[in-house]
């Protein structure tokens, strides 16, 4: 092999020599081998056709959702309780139990509906999932900026994407595509009163909060279960965009957040949030007026308080975007012993198609790549080979033995957990429907009176705009949708369009619909 550091410095150059990636020595990186000066290149090119086949193959296909994104690097610190409750009675994982304990994070923030190289100043909800390394091996916190979904069952998924992405003809995000599936959608209703308030586009990733949507559950010691909610609180505030600010961050920089984010860590201002989790019992809710896992729903915190359990700081940025950022995969399947999943309709979807789409668009050994490695254990599997596998994960002290069980050697199972039954017996017939409990409205309107006076102009301003551009069939709908929520938005919006109640009064609950008592007597009074 040819020793290139040996090789010497040329006219005093003392940088070290490129070579190509068989760590040949490459001489001449300006001209292909010709026959000639000017003449035809031949096919034992090996140099040039080399490096030019791996740039053909360089990028990777990009996440289809969530593909502009920035990773950050930083540590999990444990307050060991719940509020002023030891936490060890509600879940025992472990980087929860004592105050001080710090676990490796990476976080990445995201934009949803743009490709990877779009504005991050979009309308959109801004992703926002972690990666903690634990000793357990890893969990995966995998969450967005706003509370809730515009869908509560998986099955929809690709339908609200293809809705809120770009034509497949003219290639446009198109305000009459969006808002003909979410007229027809009524548990949108709470997102999209979300969404198209200022709080549609944070003014960057440090300054917006983070919430894991979903249901999940917390096991303790005894094996005894309790439904929770994660929220993030950003301890720089919690800051916004109009259209126009926004129009005028979008004319100078399609970068802004992901710049701001490194910036700020590069100076040393290492951003923080604080986690907060709200709890419920695992059981079933009669006297609540939502379904607990319904992610269109948020927990009213007087009656499920938001308790701190930790922080994250972020101090470090990536060292490669493309290592560290754009190959990292995060899933809702990747839990710790002490955190479960709930029978949250979307959640369940969710952890299927994140380890499905990265065995497509990272490769099937995703898992072996140092960024999506177990850090803080080590891994040890009977899965082996696969398209690029280079550690094989193995152990034991005869590496003949890739199988399960053997009395030659090889991995054992761990000891079972004393407690492996969690959680309610559930019986029921194997069917298909809506949970019986939508009220789609009631949590929108109360968020709308919720909101100061500039947040709902900007709100109702938003919607117009939107809708003007839609059909009339749309925006008719749209606007009863409103009235339903709540009296003033709908008179708002719809005075924005031309349309009073009058116009809206004959149509009739959607087939998908089931209206309550509450809804029915609202739909009486329309307008
Ligand atoms: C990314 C599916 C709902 C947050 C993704 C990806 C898929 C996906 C396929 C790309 C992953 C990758 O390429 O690595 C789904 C499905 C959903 C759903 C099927 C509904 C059934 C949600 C919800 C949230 C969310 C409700 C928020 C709580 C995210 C985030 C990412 C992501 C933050 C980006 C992760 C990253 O930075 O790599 N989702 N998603 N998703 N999803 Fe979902």
């Amino acid at each position: 092999m040819t020793d290139v550091s040996s090789m010497g410095p040329q006219d005093g150059d003392d940088r070290e020599v490129l070579t190509n990636r068989q760590g040949h020595p490459v001489y001449d990186n300006q001209n292909q081998r010709t026959v000639g000066a000017r003449g035809p290149a031949t096919l034992e090119n090996y140099q040039f056709l080399e490096k030019i086949s791996h740039f053909d193959r360089e990028r990777i296909p990009e996440r289809v959702v969530h593909a502009r994104g920035v990773t950050a690097f930083g540590f999990f610190e444990a307050y060991g309780k719940w509020g002023d409750e030891p936490i060890g009675g509600l879940t025992r994982a472990k980087l929860f139990q004592e105050a001080g304990k710090r676990t490796p994070v990476a976080l990445r923030f995201s934009t949803v509906i743009g490709g990877r190289d779009s504005a991050e100043t979009a309308r959109d909800p801004r992703g926002f999932a972690i990666k903690f390394y634990t000793e357990d091996g890893n969990w995966d916190l995998v969450g967005n900026n706003l509370a809730v979904f515009f869908i509560r069952d998986a099955i929809k998924f690709p339908d609200v994407i293809h809705a809120l992405k770009p034509d497949p003809i003219t290639f446009r995000q198109d305000p009459n595509r969006i808002f003909d599936f979410m007229s027809q959608t009524p548990e949108s209703m709470h997102m999209i009163v979300n969404l198209f308030s200022p709080r549609g586009i944070p003014s960057d990733y440090r300054h917006q909060q983070g919430f894991g949507v979903n249901t999940y559950k917390w096991v303790n010691g005894t094996g005894e279960t309790r439904l929770v909610k994660y929220h993030w609180m950003p301890k720089q505030g919690v800051r916004s965009m109009t259209e126009e600010d926004a129009a005028a961050v979008q004319a100078n920089d399609l970068g802004h957040a992901t710049k701001d984010l490194h910036d700020a860590i590069d100076r040393g201002d290492y951003p923080e949030w604080e986690l907060l989790v709200q709890m419920m019992s695992d059981e079933e809710h009669p006297e609540l007026d939502f379904d607990p896992l319904d992610d269109t729903k948020v927990w009213p915190e007087n009656d499920f308080p938001a308790k701190p359990v930790g922080r994250i700081v972020l101090d470090r940025n990536v060292e490669n975007n493309f290592l560290e950022n754009e190959q990292i995969s995060f899933g809702t399947g990747v839990l710790v012993d002490g955190l479960d999943f709930s029978d949250d309709k979307m959640l369940v979807g969710r952890t299927f198609s994140y380890s499905d789409t990265q065995r497509y668009r990272v490769g099937p050994n995703y898992l072996q790549l140092p960024v999506n490695q177990a850090k803080s254990t080590s891994v040890r599997t009977n899965q082996r080979d696969g398209l690029m596998a280079y550690d094989q994960g193995g152990g034991g002290e005869n590496p003949h033995v890739n199988y399960e069980p053997s009395i030659h050697g090889g991995l054992r199972e761990a000891q079972y957990p004393t407690h492996d039954e969690q959680g309610p017996e559930i019986r029921g017939r194997v069917t298909r429907k809506r949970i019986p409990l939508t009220s789609d409205y009631k949590q929108a309107g109360q968020r709308y009176l919720l909101m100061e006076d500039w947040e709902r102009d900007d709100l109702v301003h938003n919607f117009v705009t939107q809708l003007s551009q839609c059909d009339r069939d749309v925006q008719e709908r749209m606007v009863w949708h409103f009235l339903m929520v709540e009296d003033d938005l709908g008179h708002r919006v719809g005075k924005g369009l031309g349309i009073g109640p009058e116009d809206v009064s004959h149509l009739k609950p959607l087939q998908s619909q089931t209206l309550d008592e509450e809804e029915k007597e609202r739909l009486a009074n329309l307008g």
